[in-house]
């Protein structure tokens, strides 16, 4: 057999309605559905080659050599592509990031959706998007949500087949800005993993889950009717939510800075004084502030004068993940 490679990027996402804590924890399945928007500009670059020559599965991350833990999530997923393509050989997978990690940056979502469409791709098999979204949530739950483009909505469902995600508005139906705001570029302490397992260990996660239907719509009625005071009301809500479960888990998973606390406090005020934005926190310390296109730039300039904030970032809706070079696909696998 001879090496066959191929490369995909994808894009991280930021959540407007979170996952966190799992049905089963072994395939990620969520607890509650959850609704993101894919960042543009934001991109995961990995290439995977099966290569008959070597006796093991190697995985390079910017570079460098990665944590034995994070070879063996990489692992994990290449077996079942091997076991779905009926083949052995083991895989070189070389990613590279334009964006710091561990930064509250959904780097994993990324970089397993960008995983799952080079290594199915690599090994031949034509996967449509839905089931690509069920490979890419195996390795890394949020994953799920960065193989279709544009705004996403994943389906909590019940079991592999019917837990994925898909769009429901194109990344060109309504122009929102995530402007990240950094305080920190230290690794989260606590990782996303750890966390889903201490949710249920919160009293309110049991209400949280029990609201979470009706979030899902606000959220998606906020996207679909392009309501910017019902998508800020809704997303601010939900990642307080979330935190209220980190903060009361045993043992409690405090990601805050003051810092970041400064920023939620000068959002709220800002969106007092009139300017349409809001905040939302994923399992770290960096604040995602979301404003329509048209107010983006006056919204970063004050973002930067914030005492704390290292860097801001920007992102667009982002697209799907895609196989660089795209071939034309001849045919679905199924699985
Ligand atoms: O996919 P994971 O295990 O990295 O979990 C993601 C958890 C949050 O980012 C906090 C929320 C979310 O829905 O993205």
């Amino acid at each position: 057999m001879p090496i066959i490679s191929a490369t995909a990027i994808a894009h991280p996402n930021i959540a407007f309605i979170k996952y966190w804590g799992d049905l089963d924890p072994s395939l990620h399945i969520p607890a509650n559905g959850s609704i993101s928007m894919n960042l543009e500009g934001l991109i995961t670059r990995t290439t995977v080659s099966f290569d008959p020559s070597i006796s093991q599965d190697q995985f390079m991350l910017n570079g460098a050599s990665t944590k034995v833990e994070e070879l063996e999530r990489v692992r994990k997923l290449l077996d079942r592509v091997r076991q779905l393509a009926t083949m052995s050989a083991y895989a070189r997978v070389e990613s590279q990031n334009n964006f710091p990690l561990a930064a509250g940056i959904a780097s994993s979502a990324a970089g397993f959706a960008a995983l799952s469409l080079a290594a199915s791709h690599a090994a031949g098999l034509i996967l449509n998007e839905k089931d690509l979204s069920r490979l890419a949530r195996t390795g890394s739950g949020s994953a799920c949500r960065s193989i279709p483009g544009g705004f996403v909505e994943w389906s909590a469902g019940h079991d592999d087949k019917d837990s994925y995600a898909y769009s429901i508005a194109s990344p060109d139906y309504w122009d929102l800005v995530d402007s990240i705001a950094l305080v920190s570029r230290e690794g989260k302490p606590t990782s996303s993993s750890t966390g889903h397992y201490l949710a249920d260990t919160s009293p309110l996660q049991v209400a949280r889950i029990a609201d979470a239907p009706h979030r899902l719509e606000l959220c998606r009625e906020a996207i679909l009717e392009r309501d910017f005071e019902k998508l800020a009301w809704v997303v601010e809500l939900d990642s307080n939510l979330m935190h209220a479960v980190m903060i009361t888990s045993t043992p409690p998973l405090l990601y805050w800075q003051p810092a970041s606390v400064a920023i939620m406090r000068a959002v709220q005020s800002w969106r007092r004084n009139g300017t349409p934005v809001c905040y939302t926190i994923d399992a770290g310390p960096n604040v995602h502030v979301l404003c329509p296109a048209e107010v983006a730039e006056s919204v970063a300039i004050q973002l930067r004068q914030l005492t704390g904030v290292i860097q801001v970032l920007t992102a667009h809706p982002g697209g799907p993940a895609i196989i660089e070079n795209n071939h034309p696909n001849k045919g679905e696998t199924d699985f």
